[in-house]
């Protein structure tokens, strides 16, 4: 994660979307580095790097637009300060999208996110917050910045074994975002938002990585057990057929 890296795009004129991206002057460990050769229409470039203490009013500017929640002074100095992973990409000197992440010991999480492995000593990574300024947005900004921060944290010590956040049960955007990543729905987490004078209800969503299995669901027990009588049932039924 740490470096810097020029990122643009192709972009499809009809459908709004953009096709890919490439880099150069790679010098952090992109999770892909496919040069387009198309021309290209949109010929905004971004810089990949993490945020600095000059980022903090650009910072809390894009996450004020972007969440209905205050954050409290003390979280931004954080997220600028180094105390947790914070990588934003620039158009030019504007920050277009950011996400924070910190990776930790289970047993140091919340008491309602300890479930999330049978082991309360294995490292987990926790995304704090993940943003997109507005005009920028289903662009694939949110796509590059969470995976190269699966990509590092696949990389490199301590090789957490899941990666998991907190998302506004109401989030539709966000909720899509991270099931098309690989994310499982985890847990309910009801009133655990306030916006303003009003409860909101929260979830937790997980992804399993660097080898570890997701949690064993009724629906695998069911599909073992009927493979496990099917298999034997088939051999007969394959040699009795000759
Ligand atoms: C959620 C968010 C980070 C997505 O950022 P993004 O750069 O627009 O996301 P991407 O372009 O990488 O989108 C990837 C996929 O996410 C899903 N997605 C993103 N925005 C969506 C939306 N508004 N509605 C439905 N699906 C959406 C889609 O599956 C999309 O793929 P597609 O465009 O091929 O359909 C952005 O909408 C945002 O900043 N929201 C406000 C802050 C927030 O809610 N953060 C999450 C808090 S946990």
């Amino acid at each position: 994660m740490e470096g810097t890296a020029r990122l643009g795009w192709s972009f499809d004129q009809n459908a709004r979307r953009s096709k890919g991206l490439w880099m150069e002057s790679v010098d952090m460990t992109p999770s892909s580095s496919t040069h387009i050769q198309q021309p290209l229409a949109l010929s905004d470039s971004f810089t990949l790097r993490r945020l600095q203490t000059w980022d903090r009013m650009a910072v809390e500017a894009l996450c004020n637009e972007s969440f209905p929640i205050q954050y409290p002074d003390c979280w931004y100095d954080e997220v600028v300060s180094g105390g947790l992973l914070s990588t934003g990409l620039f158009d030019g000197e504007q920050l277009a999208a950011m996400v924070v992440s910190e990776t930790k010991f289970l047993y140091d999480c919340n008491l309602e996110d300890q479930g999330i492995l049978p082991s309360s000593n294995a490292h987990v990574a926790y995304i704090l917050s993940i943003a997109v300024d507005k005009k920028f947005r289903r662009l694939g900004l949110a796509t590059r910045l969470l995976n190269n921060l699966m990509s590092s944290l696949s990389d490199h010590p301590p090789y957490p074994r899941a990666v998991f956040l907190h998302v506004l049960s109401t989030n539709s955007a966000a909720l899509s975002f991270y099931k098309m990543h690989g994310f499982e729905f985890h847990a309910s987490l009801p009133e655990y938002y306030r916006i303003g004078e009003q409860l909101a209800d929260g979830c937790t969503y997980v992804k399993y990585i660097n080898g570890t299995y997701t949690n064993v669901t009724f629906t695998d027990v069911c599909r073992t057990f009927g493979n496990t009588i099917c298999m034997p049932l088939k051999a007969i039924c394959k040699m009795l057929s000759f």
